[in-house]
């Protein structure tokens, strides 16, 4: 039996993860440390408050004593963490908090496993790390090439990372997923924004010319995956997850419209993302040579999330009026 601390596990993949782990044949027992940020909801894990092999805890990543406390609490010897600041556009208006949770926060994480002498420490990064490539695909030893604030803030994360496992050790797995979607997730990222804008008839906001590449890969295959490293990764090595689906903002939210019996012209083209990247692409025959592959294709998983969304209203209409119109309002005026 493992004992887990989850760390941003009440946010969007956190949370998947946390359903998937609990709904798998399995004794492990899971913690999540979260700060319920914006971005981290109770409401996410509500399916599994009850469960008998789950808890949830409050805390920052950045607070070594409350970290150590509760990992010594709970016996907890593997820490699976997710929490991060994790939006492009916010990282834009306010690096702040991304240089402290995504760069400090892992470097806690990082001594708490060194200090207590933890089995695992699997760190949850991202494709952005690599930056933008326009033909080809990134493999696991390319360099890192980061153009926004978040993405120079996870690649800062893992550098500490990397380098606690070089220097002393540390039983250190990485995994860099691709663009994720599904069921949880806060509707500041262009799907889940897409689908509650056409559902309500606002306009779909389409960066520049809408032509940016991004590949899409359903939450659960994301969760299958770390999941999948935790048990058969080997320590020091990071893990491209992607399962080629790459397709255009502009297709993206064309299939949203259409779903929703929407018309196109809801679609508006609006002022790009400064430095936007153009594309993201990752190799992954490190992973599938190890044994994981996806399961959901784009199509199904399309269709539950749009599903999801338009069965789910309750979760996701209190936060499109507080936080997230201020947050709009602010960056379509400002920039
Ligand atoms: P999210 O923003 O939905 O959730 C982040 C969670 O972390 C929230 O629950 C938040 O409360 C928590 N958190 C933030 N700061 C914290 C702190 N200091 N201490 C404790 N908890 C804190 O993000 P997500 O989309 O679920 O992403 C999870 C992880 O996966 C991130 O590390 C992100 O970089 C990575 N990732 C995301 C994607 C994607 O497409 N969403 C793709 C690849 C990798
Ligand atoms: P996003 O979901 O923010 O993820 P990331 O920036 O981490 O890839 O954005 C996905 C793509 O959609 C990205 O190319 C930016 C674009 N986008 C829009 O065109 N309009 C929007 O309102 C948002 C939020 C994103």
């Amino acid at each position: 039996m493992r004992t887990l601390l989850v760390t941003g596990g009440a946010g969007f993949i956190g949370a998947n993860f946390v359903h998937y782990m609990l709904t798998r044949e399995s004794n492990d027992r899971i913690i999540v440390y979260d700060k319920l940020t914006y971005a981290g909801r109770r409401e996410n894990l509500a399916a599994v408050a009850d469960h008998p092999r789950f808890l949830f805890v409050q805390g920052d990543i950045c607070e070594m004593a409350q970290v150590r406390a509760t990992v010594e609490q709970y016996n907890v010897d593997t820490i699976v963490n997710f929490a991060a600041e994790s939006h492009v556009d916010r990282s834009i208006l306010d690096p702040d908090a991304f240089v402290k949770t995504d760069v400090y926060g892992v470097y806690v994480l990082c001594e708490v496993v060194k200090q207590m002498g933890l089995a695992r420490l699997h760190h949850v990064s991202t494709d952005e790390v690599y930056g933008p490539i326009a033909e080809g695909k990134f493999r696991e030893d390319d360099r890192f090439m980061p153009t926004s604030p978040y993405a120079a803030s996870k690649a800062s994360g893992e550098l500490i990372a990397l380098s606690y496992y070089r220097t002393y050790g540390l039983p250190l797995t990485i995994t860099r997923g691709v663009n994720t979607y599904g069921p949880y997730q806060y509707p500041e990222k262009a799907i889940p924004l897409f689908i509650t804008n056409a559902i309500d008839d606002i306009p779909l906001p389409l960066y520049g010319n809408g032509l940016q590449v991004r590949d899409r890969l359903y939450v659960t295959d994301h969760a299958s995956a770390i999941a999948f490293v935790l048990e058969h990764g080997k320590p020091g090595e990071a893990y491209n997850i992607a399962a080629d689906m790459e397709k255009t903002n502009l297709e993206v939210a064309q299939r949203i419209v259409q779903a929703l019996g929407k018309p196109a012209a809801l679609i508006q083209f609006v002022k790009d993302r400064p430095a936007h990247d153009v594309r993201y692409a990752l190799a992954t025959e490190k992973l599938t040579a190890l044994g994981w592959q996806a399961s959901v294709s784009f199509e199904e998983g399309f269709e539950r999330t749009v599903r999801w969304y338009q069965e789910n209203e309750n979760w996701w209409r209190p936060i499109k009026s507080g936080d997230w119109l201020d947050y709009y309002r602010k960056q379509y005026t400002e920039r």
